[in-house]
C-alpha cells in the first residue's frame, strides 16, 4: 500500500499542524510505503515572493525531518523536483469538467467573496490529482477540508480510465483523526488565518509569552471546572502523559487552582515535548546541504515512479 500526502510550505508549522497532521504522517511511515512532498507549486497560488517560498520550502523539510520523518522509511521530496507531475497535470486538465472545478471550495470561497481568482487557484485540484495519481497512491491522509480534492482526483482518474483504458489507481482519502483538533490561543481551532497559533519551533521565551496570553474565562478560582470543556486543558492533554493528564483533570474538578498555574505547566510540558526535535532541527539547519541531499534522493525515487505512470498515461492518450 502506498500512502502519499503533500504539505504546503506557507509558514512555520504550528501545534495544530503537528498534532492534526504531521504526527500522523510520521506514524504512517512505519506501516506503509510513504511518500511525502512539500507542495511548493501549490504554495505559489498564495506565496508570491521567490526568496520566501525558497526558504519556507527548505524550512518545511527541516521541520519534518526534525519532527521524526525518517528518509530511510519514507520518501521525502519537493513537488517541483518531479516535473513529470506537471506534465501529467495537463493530461488530466484536458478531461477536467469546468463545473467540477467551479464547485471546489478553494476557488469557490474566493470567488464568492468577490475576490479575483487566477487559473492556478481554479486548477489547483487538478495539480493535486496529478500529485496523487503520479505515484499510484492508494491512500491519501488529509484533513477533512481536503477530502473534496481527493474526490476530484478519483473522478478525474475514473473518467481517464473510462476514456483511455485502465491507467490510474483510484486513491482513497484517509481522514486524519478529529480527536487531534487543536485549539488556538483564543479557544477557536488553531489556524494561521485566525492568528491564534503557537509555532512548534517558536523560541521558548516567545512560546511562554504566547501561552501566558491564552484566553481563559473569569470564573472564580475556587469553582470546580469541567476539564473536557476547557481549551487550556485540551492543550495540556496533547503534551502530558496519561497520569499527568488525570492529575490535572482532578485538579480542575476540585477547583481552587488558577489558570496561570495550568499555563505554566503547559509551557513546561510543551518545551519538554519538543526539546529533542528542537535540538535535531538546529543540527539540520546548520547543515542544509545534508537536507538538500535527502530531498534529491527523495526526488530521484519519486521521479522513477512518476515517470512510469506518466508514460503509461501518455501511451493511453496517444501522445507517446
Ligand atoms: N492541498 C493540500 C493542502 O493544502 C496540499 C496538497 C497538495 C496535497 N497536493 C497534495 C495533499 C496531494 C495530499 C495529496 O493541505
Amino acid at each position: 500500500m502506498r500512502v502519499l500526502s503533500g504539505i504546503q510550505p506557507t509558514g512555520r508549522f504550528h501545534w495544530g499542524n503537528y498534532f492534526g497532521a504531521i504526527r500522523q504522517y510520521i506514524q504512517l511511515q512505519d506501516e506503509d510505503e510513504a511518500y511525502y512532498f512539500i507542495a511548493n507549486l501549490h504554495a505559489l497560488t498564495t506565496v508570491r515572493e521567490a526568496s520566501v517560498l525558497r526558504q519556507s520550502t527548505l524550512d518545511a523539510a527541516i521541520d519534518l525531518l526534525a519532527l521524526g520523518l525518517d528518509p530511510n522509511r519514507a520518501t521525502l521530496f519537493v513537488q517541483s523536483d518531479v516535473p513529470e507531475v506537471s506534465e501529467l497535470c495537463w493530461l488530466l486538465m484536458t478531461g477536467a469538467p469546468l463545473g467540477l472545478l467551479e464547485r471546489c471550495h478553494a476557488y469557490k470561497d474566493k470567488k464568492d467573496k468577490g475576490l479575483k481568482a487566477d487559473a492556478g487557484l481554479f486548477t489547483y485540484p487538478v495539480l493535486m490529482a496529478a500529485d496523487i495519481l503520479a505515484y499510484d497512491s492508494d491512500v491519501v491522509p488529509v484533513g477533512a477540508d481536503q477530502v473534496q480534492h481527493i474526490e476530484v482526483a478519483r473522478d478525474l482518474a475514473g473518467s481517464f480510465n473510462h476514456e483511455f483504458g485502465q491507467t490510474f489507481v483510484l486513491p482513497k482519502p484517509k481522514v486524519l483523526e478529529e480527536s487531534a483538533k487543536v485549539p488556538g490561543t483564543d479557544g477557536e481551532k488553531m489556524s494561521k488565518s485566525y492568528g491564534n497559533t503557537i509555532e512548534v519551533f517558536e523560541n521558548p521565551k516567545e512560546m511562554r509569552k504566547k501561552i501566558m496570553r491564552i484566553k481563559t474565562d473569569s470564573r472564580p478560582v475556587e469553582q470546580p471546572k469541567e476539564p473536557g470543556e476547557d481549551h487550556l486543558y485540551q492543550l495540556f492533554s496533547l503534551f502530558a502523559m496519561p497520569a499527568e493528564r488525570e492529575q490535572m483533570a482532578a485538579t480542575y474538578r476540585r477547583g481552587g487552582f488558577g489558570y496561570g498555574e495550568v499555563k505554566k505547566a503547559l509551557a513546561e510540558q510543551a518545551e519538554k515535548f519538543f526539546a529533542e526535535p528542537r535540538a535535531r532541527r538546529e543540527e539540520l539547519a546548520a547543515h542544509p546541504e545534508k537536507v538538500r541531499e535527502i530531498l534529491a534522493d527523495g526526488a530521484a525515487t519519486a521521479r522513477k515512479k512518476a515517470g512510469e505512470v506518466l508514460l503509461r498515461a501518455q501511451k493511453a492518450a496517444g501522445v507517446k
